[in-house]
């Protein structure tokens, strides 16, 4: 059979993460994250001393990005240059920086190109998927990456879910200070995000899934029948 590829976009706090992962792992596909790509890149750039405001030096360094994304579903690594950075790209400094790297234009043009490349080589029997496909996740794969992926979602919740799920993840409550704590990183990030990508509303032919009310389980589930409905 030929490859599968499902492309999810939504905003921050939608459960995008959770949900792809495990839709990947029921399916037997390959999952990428895109996010923790652009968080590796801020992280790099961190790391290596690089002023986020010298756009030109961002985007050298991140060309040359010796990046490694795992795309296992149970267990999907974040490596650079050796360092495995899978919980340093969560940490509050990344998330509150991520945006002036990922509105750089030649950075986007970099990392897509790479998720482009990543989402062809699932299409190889020799890859991670043994050639069944991959679940892609961003803020611009249904739009600009994959856009003739064979499934296309926008998964959405209303603010008050997603800045409360946010909170539990961060925070660990979701009582009001914690709500408050987690408001820039929820709203004024996918203000800045919205300013190179749009993934507040779908574009045509990409099917929306409200997950607002709904828990984990129910919109894996969700997810699933869109796929079996389209794929
Ligand atoms: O999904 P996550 O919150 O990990 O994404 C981190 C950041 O990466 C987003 O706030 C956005 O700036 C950027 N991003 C992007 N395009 C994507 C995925 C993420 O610009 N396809």
């Amino acid at each position: 059979a030929r490859a599968v590829v499902v492309a999810i976009d939504g905003p921050s706090g939608s459960g995008k993460s959770s949900v792809s992962r495990r839709v990947a792992e029921r399916l037997g596909l390959a999952y990428l994250d895109t996010g923790a790509m652009y968080r590796a890149a801020t992280w790099w750039a961190l790391h290596r001393g690089v002023s986020l405001t010298d756009g030109d030096a961002v985007a050298d360094l991140v060309r040359d990005m010796p990046l490694v994304m795992g795309v296992d579903p149970r267990e999907p690594g974040v490596h650079v240059d050796g360092h495995d950075v899978g919980e340093a790209i969560r940490e509050t400094a990344i998330s509150s920086a991520v945006s002036a790297v990922a509105t750089n234009l030649e950075v986007r043009a970099e990392l897509g190109r790479r998720q482009r490349a990543e989402i062809a080589a699932q299409a190889a029997s020799s890859s991670f998927s043994g050639g069944r496909g991959i679940v892609a996740e961003g803020r611009d794969i249904t739009t600009v990456i994959a856009p003739d992926a064979d499934v296309r979602l926008l998964l959405i919740a209303s603010e008050e879910a997603r800045l409360a799920r946010r909170a539990r993840e961060v925070h660990g409550s979701a009582d009001a200070a914690a709500v408050e704590a987690t408001r820039d990183q929820v709203v004024r990030r996918d203000a800045d995000d919205s300013t190179v990508s749009q993934f507040l509303v779908a574009a045509d032919g990409v099917v929306t899934v409200d997950s607002s009310e709904l828990d984990l389980e129910q919109t894996v589930q969700a997810v699933l029948d869109v796929v079996a409905r389209t794929a």
